[in-house]
């Protein structure tokens, strides 16, 4: 059965912003839409395009960045950020755009109808020292990985957790699925260890899944706050590329950009335990519901299939 859209109305995380400099093309293809970024020369904003000219169908990253416009390689006509081709008078050409960002040091690129796209500020996540996380990619499907995340039961079996009490599940939006609840580490690894030093009483956490392919996972560890916001983009051969940014609230402080390094560094342990035992996943809901983590799991199936496309 169906787990909704291969690829989701959402936002996408491409790299760090610092993957494209000021008159610079970045070509990417996320779920088979092939897409080009540039950022202006002379506003530095970036501005992202389907890869085929709408002329005559050459790829754009063999063009170049004129001024604040994209000069396609084959015939170079000069392509404006709003798409319209310039001296094209009749507007009989129109590259087709997408809505692109820089947001906490991430670029993301907007994959879907524009006028139902979800601003990135409405994550809360100003007032925060991050830092790009890097990539990882999974031969598995988008949903095999977010189901995976919100997955509770598993917290216990595979990442040493022990829950405190009964986790919360809410939809905050009707595009997002929101997991609550404090765990402690049962293991007695040196991750562990400072985890159980810096926070007596629990690791309190928040899991949104946001419109299938983000997730956005915040912990109070003690008396600090870290998040890591996922981004799942599925490649062109059913496997999912994942690339995340990492921080800490507070201001960009040096103590709070190496806190969000430590962050980072006990998060990759944390995900490393996942690679094994999800080698070779195809992820279904279960058929009975025989634990809380059962119930979550059959919500987030139909959660997926509520999703609209790109
Ligand atoms: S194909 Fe791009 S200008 Fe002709
Ligand atoms: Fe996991």
């Amino acid at each position: 059965m169906s787990l909704g859209p291969d690829l989701p109305r959402n936002w996408y995380l491409l790299g760090p912003s610092k993957v494209l400099p000021r008159g610079h093309i970045l070509s990417q293809s996320i779920g088979g839409r092939s897409i080009v970024i540039y950022r202006g020369q002379d506003d530095g904003r970036p501005v992202a395009f389907t890869a085929q000219c709408a002329h005559m169908g050459c790829h754009l990253g063999k063009g170049a960045v004129v001024g604040n416009s994209l000069r396609c390689g084959l015939h170079h006509r000069l392509i404006n950020a709003d798409g319209r081709f310039e001296r094209d008078r009749n507007g009989d050409l129109q590259q087709e755009t997408f809505l692109v960002e820089d947001f906490m040091g991430g670029l993301f690129v907007h994959l879907g109808d524009k006028a139902a796209a979800r601003p990135l500020v409405e994550l809360g996540l100003q007032e925060t020292a991050s830092c790009y996380a890097g990539e990882h990619a999974f031969p598995l499907t988008w949903q095999s990985l977010v189901a995976n995340g919100l997955d509770i039961d598993h917290l216990s079996a595979v990442h040493d957790r022990t829950l405190l009490g009964e986790p919360l599940i809410d939809w905050p939006h009707p595009d997002e699925f929101r997991l609550r609840y404090v765990t402690r580490p049962s293991a007695r690894k040196v991750p562990d260890r400072v985890i159980n030093w810096l926070a007596p009483d629990g690791i309190h956490g928040s899991i949104r899944g946001i419109s299938g392919t983000m997730m956005l996972v915040e912990s109070r560890v003690g008396s600090r706050d870290t998040f890591i916001l996922m981004s799942f983009c599925p490649d062109d051969a059913g496997g999912t590329l994942i690339r995340g940014l990492v921080g800490i609230k507070g201001s960009a402080s040096l103590t709070n950009r190496i806190s969000a390094r430590v962050a980072r560094a006990l998060f990759k342990a944390f995900l490393h335990k996942d690679l094994h035992v999800l080698e070779g996943l195809r992820w279904h809901e279960p058929a009975f519901e025989h634990s809380f983590g059962d119930r979550a799991m059959r919500d987030v199936a139909s959660f997926f299939r509520g999703l609209p496309r790109a």
